[in-house]
């Protein structure tokens, strides 16, 4: 505690103790606010409300800042592999040697999935959109693998499981709605190649695993591996809260990050790049996006914490550069997220509201290029926050102070009525 703060509240006065983190930021702490005032705060959409204490990640919003366990994610994309920054995030430290071949060892032996599972994506529609066949496979795997009795190992077994298997569960949505031979994971191949081949490879045509292209989607993942109190998170938080298991929080964060406001974007994003492509719309666009009585914005724009530009977003706009030079194919839609950026950059309306690209506004053609299909793309961003997720739902669980999340409310309903029976409504 570092102080505190004065309420004056009717004829008393309550002093609330003043929190601050490692990193400057100040917090009242009203743990006990209801019990001393019967007051309560209100906070919709938790945009002031700090809902923990976390050393996993740190962003800092007005400077454009964004570190794992301290380090940098510029430095990360550029010297670590998605693996190692997985670890990095759910154990809070870079792996030895031993430890990252232990690990990968470990993710290599739990990289296939039940063969059962496969009835279940042959029962889905065709046209089932991969993020809700990824939510429903997840949740499925407590079914194939049921609690162990040691709790230790149970986590263990489970965090490894989950980050091992994501990938094959997502490679055989894409493989089975399309009609295709299921590709099994390979001991040979490091985490991200082995998705990739998982993903393109084919008896008639064998997958070529390029160097370059596994090395943008490590960095894609690490750039996705964490990002503090985001939607998802908190809804892996809230749901790993009641003490479910593991697998059925992640699969609430996954429905979490479907959403269009949030790691949906990606594939939103490429939708309206797409619709400005087909219908020479731009202006049309930008206008919709600042008219207040339309419901429509900017996808890829704006965020709840960054007021200036993502960290992220610099990195994959470079990435896309490179990847679109080596694969000698230009995408038109790069010309017209970069014409759109600039545009927005320079408008009154963006400026003023602090609107700038996030990571999703780049992000959908490093996918492109890698060869994912659209309705892929948020799937990419699943896997790559899973390590973050599963850290802050360790996090939560190895907190003393960890309880059922149960947020209050201000009632604004009707006062004390009857009932009515039918004859007199
Ligand atoms: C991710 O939280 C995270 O960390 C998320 C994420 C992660 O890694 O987990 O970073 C990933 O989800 C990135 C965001 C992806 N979503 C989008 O790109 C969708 C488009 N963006 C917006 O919907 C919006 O910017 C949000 C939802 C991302 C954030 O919006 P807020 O903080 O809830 O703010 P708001 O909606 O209340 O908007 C504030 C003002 C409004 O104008 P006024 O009514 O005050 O005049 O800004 C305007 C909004 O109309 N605004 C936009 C806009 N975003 C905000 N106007 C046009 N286009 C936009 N994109």
């Amino acid at each position: 505690m570092i102080g505190s703060i004065k309420l004056i509240y009717g004829e008393k006065e309550y002093l609330l103790p003043l929190v601050e983190g490692s990193e400057g930021e100040k917090a009242i702490d009203i743990s006990k606010l209801r019990q001393e005032t019967g007051l309560i705060t209100l906070d919709t959409g938790y945009a002031n409300t700090g809902s923990c204490a976390s050393s996993i990640t740190f962003m800092d919003g007005e400077k454009g800042v964004l570190r794992y366990r301290g380090i940098p994610v510029e430095q990360l994309a550029e010297k670590s592999t998605f693996k190692e920054t997985a670890y990095l995030l759910i154990n809070g430290k870079l792996p030895k040697q031993k430890e990252l071949t232990d690990f990968s060892i470990l993710l290599n032996d739990n990289s296939l999935v039940h063969e059962d599972m496969r009835a279940f994506y042959e029962n889905y529609p065709r046209s089932s959109h991969p993020m809700g066949i990824l939510s429903s496979m997840v949740n499925a795997l407590r079914s194939f693998y049921p609690a162990l009795d040691d709790l230790e190992e149970e986590i263990n077994m489970t965090v490894t499981r989950l980050l091992s298997k994501v990938r094959t569960l997502a490679a055989m949505s894409y493989k089975i709605s399309r009609g295709h031979k299921v590709v099994y994971p390979r001991p040979d191949l490091t985490y991200c190649a082995n998705f990739l081949n998982m993903m393109f490879d084919s008896p008639v045509q064998p997958y070529e695993i390029d160097p370059d292209v596994v090395k943008a989607l490590n960095v894609f993942w690490i750039l996705h591996a964490d990002h503090e109190q985001n939607c998802s998170t908190t809804a892996v938080r809230v749901v790993g809260s009641a003490r479910v298991n593991l697998y059925a929080a992640i699969s609430a964060g996954i429905a979490a990050l479907w959403g269009p406001l949030h790691g949906g974007a990606n594939q939103a994003v490429i939708e309206m790049l797409t619709d400005i492509a087909d219908n020479k719309n731009m202006k049309r666009v930008i206008e919709r996006a600042k008219d207040k009585n339309d419901p429509f914005r900017l996808m890829g724009f704006g965020h709840r914490v960054y007021k200036t530009f993502d960290p992220r977003m610099k990195i994959m706009k470079n990435m896309c550069d490179t990847l679109l030079e080596k694969s000698k194919f230009s995408d038109p839609l790069l010309e017209i997220a970069i014409e759109l950026e600039q545009i927005a950059l320079n408008d009154d309306y963006f400026i003023e509201h602090n609107l700038y690209p996030n990571v999703d506004f780049y992000s959908g053609i490093v996918l492109r290029a890698i060869g994912i299909p659209t309705n892929m793309f948020t799937v990419m961003f699943a896997i790559g926050r899973l390590p973050g997720w599963i850290a802050q739902w360790k996090e939560s669980i190895d907190d003393p102070n960890w309880k059922l999340c149960r947020p209050r409310q201000i009632y604004t309903g009707p006062n004390d009525t009857r009932y009515v029976s039918i004859e007199e409504r």
